[in-house]
Order: C-alpha cells, then structure tokens, then sequence
C-alpha cells in the first residue's frame, strides 16, 4: 500500500473511459488512484455515458469530466488535459476506440486527448471474443505494443453478451497495480545523467568527401528524447543526421570517429547511463588530404587505418566511467535468425565489457537503418529482452525499462 502511496502520490492521470459495460468497473479505478493521492482527470465518450454518469467520475476525481472537443473559453480542453500527464489509461478500450488510437484520430475529446498525450498509456481492452480475435483488432494491438503502449488483459470469463469467453477487462486491482508499476518505472530516471551517442560518423578523404555510413541518428534521437522525457538529463553526442535535436537534450556535435571519442570521454565520468547508439566507422583513411582530389590524377589509393573503438574504452577502463554506471552499446547485425542475432550480442557484450547490448538486424526491409522499426534482442549478462518488431520510440521505452530495472 506504500508502494502504491508513492507510485501515485502527486502524479497526473488522465482515465479515458469508452462505451463498454465494464465502464462501471473503472468507477473503481478512478476512485482508487485518486484516494492513492493522484490527480485524477477524466475523459469520457458520448457511449461510455451510457453506462455511467459523467457525475459519477467527476464526484470521485474532483474535477470535472471532459466529453467536448470545444470549450466556451480560449483554452484547448483535450490540450489542457493531455499535457504535463504522467500516465494515460484507456479503460474500457473497446475495439473501436484502440482503432481510432492506432488511426491517430480525433474527432472527440476522448481519441483527440490520447494523439495529444505524450506520457506512457496503458491500454485496458474490452470486448467480444470476436471482435478481440479479428485480424483487424490483433493487427491493431500488435502496432500499439510496438509503438511502446502498455497492455493490460483481456482475460476470459463472463462477457456482457452472456457469453464467456476471452475479451473480459481485467479487475480494477490489476489496473491499478499495473498502472502503478509503469508509474514507478518511468519517474526512475528523474535526475540520472544520461550520455547518448547517435548517427554515423564521416572519416574524410579530402575536404570534399569522406568514407560514411547508412545511419539516419533516429534511434539514438528518439532515446534521447524519450530519457529526456522521463526526468533524465541528457547529453546527445551526435554525427551526422539531418534530424531536429529533441527539446530539453543537450546536443554536442562530432563528425569523425576521433571527434567522437573525444565527446564522449569529456562527458563520460558523470554519466550514470552511457548508451552507444552511433554508428562509428571502424576504419578511417590514414592520410586525409589538405585539397581536393583531382580525377586527372587517376583513381587514388586509399590505405584504411583503424578507428579507436570507444565502446570496447569504456568498457574496458573503469577509471574513464562513473562507477555503477551502465553501458550499453548497439550491434548492427546482418543475420536473419534471432538466435543467431542473440549469439552475436552476448559476444559483443563480452568483448566490449558492456552490462547491455541492443542488437538489432540491419539490411531486412523492416528493420535498421532509414526505416522507423526495428527487430530487437536485449541482451545482458543474465537476460535476453525478446522485442520482435518493434517500431524505434517501442524499443527506446522498453531499453530504458530495462535500464531502470538495472539501475
Ligand atoms: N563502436 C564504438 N566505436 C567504434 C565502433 C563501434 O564505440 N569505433 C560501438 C558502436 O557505437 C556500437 C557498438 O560499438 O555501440 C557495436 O558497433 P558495431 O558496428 O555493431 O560493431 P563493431 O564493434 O564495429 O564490430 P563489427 O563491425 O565487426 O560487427
């Protein structure tokens, strides 16, 4: 019961309740969290009041209930209750409401709050067993789990219809309790300093070209920002992308290897977290020229030296890092089978001393660089994080889950 004081005490809930009979059971969870000492803000659609009464929540809550899009004032309601959130829940999702989260729509106050929040949302389905087991409904949880929402049931039992069967919301406890967990895991990061590395790097040949890489940065930016939205102070050590740096993070700019290494050991002994997602170039040219480099002078031989690695530096030199931090490096892999992508990870792990490491496949269609999902293994010195295709901002939220778990 502390736990839950603590988990809730303070924190800004927005409940979404949508037109299903198990709306009256999420009376309770609004009553709970709010007696746990949260700031309970309800948004209701036109069917869920058919089940209960907008007085209901609003009684229990202490504040009114939002079911309009428009105000009478200047103020933006759904904007005004979406922000500064810490968590969402949508409970009862009924099928139609978690399509319209996945469509991004927003043609109530209800869809229109959830593509406004940009807290963590933790989804509570209800529905028909059928409606639960359409392809339609199954591709659309499989897009929310990867784009980093949390799930909470179905479980079987008694379905409204009389029927029983799979599509029953689960008890108001285990919302709660869920909803309480996720709380606790993403305020874990408030106050940890975070070092991010992210984008590839250019090791030059002469003033005007350079030996590259296929990074676009946006793993390493979505992290950054999402540590960053989870209470951490971030430094984003960046190559080249064309990507906006995300508010409330640090940016130092380097191109080449070398520049990079240098960015990051000026940073790293403060570093509770130090995540390696740049793509460094393990070779450079020995010699880059001072002037460009003229075709009439015939194709020019390019000697290759190698590049200071500056995750196996860390790893290796405790001194260079704050002690009891984390390192977590990234492994571009072009293997196929996940066993095999789990196999090239615990190697990395090893010979780069990390305590982590994300490896993800690159040159498939869906997954690695330019494209926004990935397939991922986390992989520490006892576990393996499965993720399966998982879209980049669904990876970042369950490494940094992960990292809270360590720290
Ligand atoms: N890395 C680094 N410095 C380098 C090369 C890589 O810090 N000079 C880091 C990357 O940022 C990443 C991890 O090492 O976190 C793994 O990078 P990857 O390119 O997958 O592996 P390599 O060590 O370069 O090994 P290989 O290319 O043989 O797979």
């Amino acid at each position: 019961m502390q736990d839950l004081h603590e988990a809730f005490g303070g924190k800004k809930i927005v409940l979404g309740v949508t037109g299903g009979i198990a709306a009256y059971k999420v009376v309770q969870v609004a009553r709970d969290m709010a007696q746990l000492g949260a700031d309970v803000r309800v948004v209701m659609t036109r069917s869920a009041e058919r089940f209960v009464g907008q007085q209901t929540f609003a009684a229990l809550s202490g504040h009114p209930v939002l079911t309009s899009l428009f105000s009478s004032g200047a103020d933006v309601p759904h904007v005004e209750l979406a922000r500064g959130a810490d968590l969402a829940i949508l409970a009862p999702a009924t099928a139609n409401s978690i399509a319209k989260v996945v469509a991004g729509m927003a043609d109530d106050s209800l869809s229109a709050t959830f593509l406004t929040v940009t807290c963590p949302v933790l989804i509570a389905p209800a529905m028909h067993t059928e409606m639960w087991q359409n392809p339609a409904t199954e591709h659309n949880m499989a897009v929310l789990a990867g784009r980093g929402y949390y799930i909470v049931g179905p479980t079987s039992g008694a379905l409204s219809s009389g029927d029983e069967g799979m599509g029953r919301m689960v008890e108001p406890a285990e919302i709660v309790s869920e909803a309480a967990e996720i709380l606790a895991r993403t305020s874990s990061l408030t106050g940890k300093r975070f070092l991010i590395t992210a984008g590839g790097t250019r090791e030059a040949i002469d003033p005007v070209r350079y030996i590259g890489n296929h990074s676009s940065g946006r793993m390493g930016y979505v992290l950054a920002e999402e540590a960053a939205r989870r209470g951490a102070k971030v430094i984003l050590v960046s190559g080249s992308t064309h990507l906006i740096p995300p508010v409330g993070v640090e940016v130092v700019k380097a191109s080449s290897a070398q520049e990079m290494h240098d960015a990051v050991l000026a940073h790293a002994s403060d570093a509770d977290v130090i995540v390696k997602a740049a793509a460094v170039a393990d070779f450079r040219p020995e010699i880059a020229a001072d002037s460009k480099l003229k075709k009439d002078a015939g194709p020019p031989e390019v000697r290759l030296v190698p590049t200071v690695d500056i995750l196996k530096e860390l790893g290796h030199s405790s001194g260079l890092r704050k002690p009891g931090g984390i390192l977590v490096g990234f492994a571009a892999e072009t293997v196929r089978d996940e066993e095999q992508l789990v196999e090239l990870a615990r190697h990395k792990l090893e010979i780069k001393g990390a305590d982590m490491v994300v490896a993800n496949q690159v040159g498939v269609p869906d997954s690695g660089f330019e494209v926004p999902t990935n397939r991922a293994v986390i992989v520490t010195r006892t576990d393996v994080d499965r993720l399966g295709l998982v879209t980049k901002l669904g990876l970042a939220k369950r490494l940094l889950d992960d990292i809270a778990g360590l720290l």
